[in-house]
């Protein structure tokens, strides 16, 4: 049932904190402030090399968990979506790991790539959402995310879930090679640990995310951008709005602009950047300038630092609140969701039931 809300939609983006929360409980031990991984029969030491496959918001969260494993564990991540990756014959080496992430775990796609990497000798690791899934029983490993049924055709609360599950390998991957001390490991699952309340905080901003969907309702096109795990971000951003609102939408790496997306930039195309004030943040900055100085309205998206070191002219701009970078890609995506749900409403479409798809696509 819908609960007290208006949509499925609604109601898994505020669940998030209560199923990314429980997600988290099984792969940390909170005593000991280390991550608790699944058996696994190979040693993340071992490896050369790690693929990713998966789907629309599920490759997304992959992507992020690139950036994650190369940073964090010195791993080389392959990532691609399924689509591709299954016609495409890449070399795989056999006792290499593949990850394959999805929801239903019943994306036609994704169950052929994960057969192609398994027909090569690799290990298959599956994040996936129901337990008793084509995807999950294929798979020799299964890293389960516990978000719940997910209803909605737009994925909101599986995404945060396996971000979840794919940061909690990554540290285990950094910690067995070699690339992190006991005290840094409890740094990052003590920043893990935090997401369920930051996520409640980033909820409480959703009055000002409504003002800003009032703008981007009036929108033909929408720029996203960002930079590090924040592009992933954009990317998802961007279909969430085009799935839901029908508005059309492109997610675009800010270092990106200059080559050829700056051409778009007027005052009818909003962009909206998501820049945690992070490592990369002064970059962004630069991009928002250029942006800014062609007439282009931004709506940012920040924390308390970034709105002071980047004193920008904005048609708007959420504070999210202060966290650790690595974990940001969870609590913004919590506004990134609630700008394409609003957005949608605003403009009376079927948030929950959008036309021309289909919540689990068992067919190429
Ligand atoms: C977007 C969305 C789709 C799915 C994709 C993969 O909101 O829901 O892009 O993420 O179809 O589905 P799963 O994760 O079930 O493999």
């Amino acid at each position: 049932s819908k609960g007290n809300y208006r949509h499925f939609m609604a109601k898994e983006i505020h669940e998030q904190p209560e199923v990314v929360g429980r997600t988290i409980a099984h792969y940390v031990d909170f005593a000991s402030g280390t991550v608790v991984l699944p058996e696994l029969p190979f040693s993340f030491k071992d490896l050369k090399r790690l693929s990713i496959t998966a789907c629309g918001t599920a490759y997304y969260a992959g992507l992020v968990a690139k950036y994650w494993f190369e940073t964090l564990a010195r791993l080389p991540v392959e990532i691609d979506v399924a689509s591709e990756f299954r016609y495409r014959e890449a070399p795989l080496d056999p006792g290499e790991l593949a990850i394959v992430i999805s929801q239903s775990g019943e994306t036609a796609d994704t169950l052929a790539s994960l057969r192609y990497a398994k027909a090569q000798g690799q290990h298959i690791l599956s994040v996936v959402n129901v337990p008793t899934s084509t995807i999950a029983r294929d798979s020799a490993i299964v890293a389960p995310t516990l978000a719940g049924p997910e209803i909605g055709v737009a994925s909101t609360k599986a995404f945060t879930c396996q971000l979840a599950v794919l940061l909690s390998l990554a540290i285990g991957a950094a910690r067995a090679r070699g690339h992190l001390d006991e005290a840094g490991e409890k740094r990052l699952v003590d920043a893990l640990v935090g997401v369920p309340g930051l996520m409640t905080e980033a909820l409480h901003g959703e009055a000002a995310v409504e003002g800003l969907a009032r703008e981007v309702a009036k929108a033909k096109d929408v720029l996203y951008l960002g930079r590090g795990t924040s592009f992933p971000l954009a990317l998802e951003g961007a279909l969430k709005l085009k799935e839901i609102s029908y508005i059309h939408a492109e997610g675009y790496a800010a270092g990106e602009l200059k080559h050829g997306p700056i051409a778009l930039i007027d005052e009818d195309l909003p962009v909206i950047v998501i820049a945690p004030c992070d490592a990369v943040f002064e970059k962004t900055v630069s991009n928002m300038q250029e942006v800014a100085a062609r007439g282009g309205r931004i709506l940012l998206i920040t924390d308390r630092q970034g709105v002071a070191q980047s004193a920008m002219d904005t048609l708007g701009t959420l504070v999210m609140p202060d966290c650790d970078p690595v974990v940001a890609p969870l609590v913004y995506a919590v506004p990134v969701q609630l700008l394409a749900y609003h957005t949608a409403v605003f403009m009376g479409k079927d948030v929950d039931q959008p036309r021309n798809l289909a919540k689990s696509v068992t067919v190429e």
